[in-house]
């Protein structure tokens, strides 16, 4: 049965829309790990949009559950992982003008500085998971590279139209899930998961950890973090099938 993460980053949003000190992340991470989160997932991008180094100081306090640190490979946000140690890190692309991650990490490309940054974390006793398309080559320079996990960016899943597309994108994760396990990796899988259409994804046997965000934060809004996050988890386990 997969378990959840709740990324938090559009708390921070909201807050940062007004440059205040409201509503707190890590408020949020509380209510999710009192509502049964596995893990909090934050983001703290270069430009700090959202999440700013404060949040993860004190969420690497805060949070009893796993912390996931989803980050870019720059040297600057290296350097603050290794001062943190947060549980795990998720390596994501980064682009300064992106609404959102879009596109995975290219492993194979960066494949020298990913087993530099595998290692790095490593020697501070963090997990490495990397956020790619789900794509054989990727799992091989991600499981090459000496990383722990891969989460399968789900976005193509989560924006497909029609019944076909949307049959052929989860098979399409489900081999990727296959490959990734075969090849010693454990998986993960988010991006674009909603109430709408996590049964499908939560149907995968074995996959491991969900990142959602938006989704639970829009939600949260109208019924509370801890409900919203409630909701996913039963969701989640309505459709899994249990291993
Ligand atoms: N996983 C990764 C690697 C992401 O970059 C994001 C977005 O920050 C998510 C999961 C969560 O995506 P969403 O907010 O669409 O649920």
């Amino acid at each position: 049965m997969a378990l959840l993460n709740v990324n938090i980053d559009h708390v921070a949003t909201v807050r940062q829309a007004r440059l205040t000190d409201e509503p707190d992340p890590i408020w949020a991470a509380v209510q999710c790990q009192l509502a049964g989160a596995n893990g909090i997932t934050v983001h703290l991008r270069q430009d700090r949009r959202h999440i700013n180094d404060r949040d993860v100081r004190l969420l690497k306090e805060a949070v009893v559950c796993k912390l996931n640190l989803e980050m870019s490979m720059t040297e600057e946000i290296v350097k603050i992982a290794e001062r943190i140690k947060p549980d795990q890190v998720t390596l994501v692309p980064e682009k300064r003008a992106e609404l959102t991650t879009e596109g995975g990490l290219d492993c194979l490309q960066q494949k020298e500085r990913l087993a530099e940054v595998v290692k790095r974390m490593h020697k501070k006793g963090i997990l490495v998971s990397t956020f790619i398309t789900p794509e054989k080559e990727q799992i091989i320079a991600s499981a090459e590279a000496g990383c722990d996990a891969v989460e399968l960016h789900t976005g193509m899943y989560a924006n497909a139209k029609g019944h076909k597309t949307v049959e052929k994108r989860l098979a399409e994760l489900a081999a990727a899930k296959d490959f990734a396990k075969e090849s010693g990796l454990v998986v993960h899988a988010g991006h674009g998961l909603t109430y709408r259409n996590i049964a499908g994804l939560a149907r995968i046997e074995g996959l491991c950890e969900l990142n959602i965000g938006h989704s639970i934060v829009a939600r949260a809004i109208f019924v509370g973090m801890q409900q919203a996050t409630a909701e996913m988890i039963k969701l989640i386990n309505r459709y899994s099938v249990s291993l």
